[in-house]
């Protein structure tokens, strides 16, 4: 005869996350720990993240929502090294950018990551192929070679017949495209963007979408996008929210973004 189970005392749950390790583990191409921000206005201080822990793997692609004001931009500038924290510390493929100087970090953010904006940023004196390949040449790369890579990636986003327009001549949509090619020309581990189409109409953002998707399939880098638009979110492998100064995954139940 079976022996009756005796019902299992249930422990409470604990609601707190569990904490991490305090260095990221090897196979992370960004990760923070801790970090903390927070800005002066006149006498007040705005507190803006409040612990901030996040583990970015290699090929991951990760959505970041929350509230306007919530402090998105002010996290992904601190992760991608445009800003520094109060506290807490951010490492890109394993180098904490704390332990480098001005010059290796400029360095490491060249090489290391790519960046794409609501605004696409590009250099209006220059054509999209000279755009795309300016992070070529700032890495040292020669002019013919930065130039070919700058071809193919632009080809690899659909605007190989833009290659000679400058940013005014070019739409919306094939901007951010430019922009994108630009984000990826050093190959880098991570693209960080923020708001990517969020300046874009509803079918233009699709084709970025799309693109962003197709380009996901074929590369090794991972991305993290702090996103407004809601089908975008839902096509990275997973989303995390960011409220009250921290991080969490999953999208908070009644949560409108
Ligand atoms: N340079 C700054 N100086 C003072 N306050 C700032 C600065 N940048 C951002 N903030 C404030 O920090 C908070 C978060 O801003 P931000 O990171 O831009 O939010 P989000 O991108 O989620 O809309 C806001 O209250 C904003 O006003
Ligand atoms: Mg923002």
């Amino acid at each position: 005869m079976p022996q009756a189970t005796k019902p299992q005392a249930t422990k409470p749950q604990v609601s707190k996350p569990q904490a991490k390790s305090p260095k990221p583990s090897k196979d992370s191409v960004l990760s923070c720990r801790n970090v903390v921000k927070s800005y002066r206005e006149g006498p007040q201080t705005v507190s803006v993240l409040n612990g901030v822990d996040f583990d970015l793997k290699a090929s991951e692609q990760v959505a970041i929502v929350g509230a306007s004001g919530s402090g998105k931009s002010t996290l992904l500038n601190v992760l991608g090294g445009l800003d520094r924290p109060d506290e807490g510390s951010v490492w890109v493929m394993g180098q904490a950018f704390s332990e480098l100087g001005e010059n290796a970090r400029g360095m490491a953010r060249n090489r290391s990551m790519g960046f794409v904006y609501q605004f696409h940023h590009l250099l209006p004196e220059f054509s999209a192929v000279e755009n795309v390949a300016m992070p070529l040449l700032i890495a040292g790369v020669s002019k013919k070679e930065s130039q070919a890579k700058a071809e193919t990636l632009l080809l690899e986003v659909g605007l190989s017949e833009r290659c000679d327009h400058k940013p005014a001549e070019l739409s919306g949509g094939e901007r951010q495209r430019v922009a994108i090619a630009r984000a990826l020309a050093n190959d880098p581990g991570c693209v960080l963007m923020d708001e990517p189409t969020g300046n874009l109409d509803v079918k233009t953002s699709e084709s970025i979408r799309l693109l962003m998707r197709r380009l996901s399939e074929t590369i090794a880098t991972s991305f993290v996008v702090v996103t407004h638009d809601e089908h975008l979110a839902s096509t990275m492998d997973s989303i995390y929210e960011l409220r009250d100064g921290c991080l969490h995954k999953g999208l908070h139940s009644g949560s409108n973004h």
